[in-house]
């Protein structure tokens, strides 16, 4: 059996590291990575299969920054050759990125299989480039690996449940396989000096090109009683100039996913517009708030573990007074969820 595994954005390493352990141990898999170069940066790319010891890429399609159009198809240009000579069983794909759909489309004209990790989740708004990227990679696909139960449900109501498998979270997965290792290879003082802060990232189009949702996130962060570490995507570092913010706001480089788990576990609260962060506050049982308007993850708003607030100052300073009320619920699975989604393959 052959498979072609595409990533190209930071959440994808960590999702494909899961995958990719377990396809090491089978001999009966052929695997080939490729790398789309959707993210490209030292710290935004390399950082994260070094760290996580995920295989080097077998092809780099060095598509870089770009608008949608051209990233996706720049992408699929350079894909549709690969996959004409490696002609695989599958092509495997991640989440819901430009990568992802790029991806999905060119091997669906090639007539090669599709198995989609991440299937199932909707934001309800096609503003995200995400929503559409989900929706219509869920679509093509042939084979389709849930999360959570709710995702199977919304799987099922789209008519797509004989394709789905609930195989668990590969995130929650990658939280239990990475946790010590974490703690093992960094201190905390090697990254801040901070011991009391809150943990925040900010990355959406949605906050990052509109200036008085930047701005309004920013002075919530300005005003809170605790200092926030903010390491920062490229995306917000480039608006940074046109905003007013308080030396309460500790912003740092992009920081290594290791590095990342090690703040979250010392943070007592984080404050995010990522959809990743959201699960991994929830998996090291830290309180959230969503500085979006929605969330797919919506289990972990159960009990106040994850809170909404948009991006808005008032609500964000409100809701960061608030604790959670109950016991989180188990619905991320079993941390097997790498083992299920390559025995899924396998059959
Ligand atoms: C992408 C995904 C998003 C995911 C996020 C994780 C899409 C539509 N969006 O958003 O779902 O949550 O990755 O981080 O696929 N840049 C650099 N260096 C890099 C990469 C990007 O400087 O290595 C800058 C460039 O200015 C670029 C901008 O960041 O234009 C945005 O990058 P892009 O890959 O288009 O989207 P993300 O915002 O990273």
């Amino acid at each position: 059996m052959k498979i072609v595994s595409v990533v190209g954005a930071r959440p994808q390493f960590v999702k494909a590291a899961v995958v990719e352990k377990v396809i090491e141990k089978r001999n009966d898999i052929e695997n080939i990575l490729i790398h789309t170069g959707q993210h490209y940066d030292e710290n935004m790319s390399s950082v994260f299969f070094d760290e996580l010891e995920i295989p080097r890429p077998d092809f780099n399609l060095e598509v870089g920054s770009a608008s949608h159009a051209v990233q996706t198809a720049q992408i699929m240009i350079r894909l549709e050759k690969i996959l004409m000579k490696t002609q695989p069983d599958w092509v495997l794909v991640y989440g819901d990125t430009n990568s992802t759909i790029a991806a999905s489309l060119t091997a669906a004209k090639l007539h090669i299989k599709i198995a989609h990790v991440e299937a199932g989740l909707r934001s309800f708004n096609r503003l995200m480039p995400e929503e559409i990227n989900r929706i219509t990679t869920d679509r093509i696909s042939n084979l389709l690996f849930a999360p959570t139960q709710n995702a199977m449900e919304l799987l099922s109501k789209e008519g797509l449940e004989k394709n789905a498998v609930m195989t668990g979270d590969v995130m929650y997965d990658s939280v239990l396989f990475y946790e010590k290792l974490a703690e093992k290879k960094y201190s905390l003082s090697d990254i801040t000096e901070l011991k009391d802060f809150y943990l925040a990232t900010i990355h959406r189009p949605a906050n990052t090109d509109n200036n008085e949702n930047l701005q309004n996130i920013f002075t919530a962060f300005s005003n809170l009683d605790l200092p926030v570490i903010l390491p920062l995507h490229p995306r917000t570092r480039a608006k940074l100039d046109v905003i007013k913010y308080s030396d309460n706001v500790k912003i740092l480089e992009p920081v290594s996913y290791l590095e990342m788990i090690l703040l979250l576990k010392n943070s007592k609260k984080v404050l995010t517009d990522s959809g990743g962060l959201q699960k991994e506050a929830y998996f090291l049982k830290k309180p959230c708030l969503t500085l979006r308007t929605e969330t797919e993850w919506i289990e972990t708003l159960n009990n106040n573990w994850n809170i909404i607030t948009g991006p808005n100052a008032d609500v964000i300073l409100d809701k960061i007074k608030e604790d959670p009320t109950g016991e989180q619920g188990n619905y991320f699975g079993d941390g097997k969820a790498g083992e299920k989604i390559v025995e899924e393959l396998t059959k």
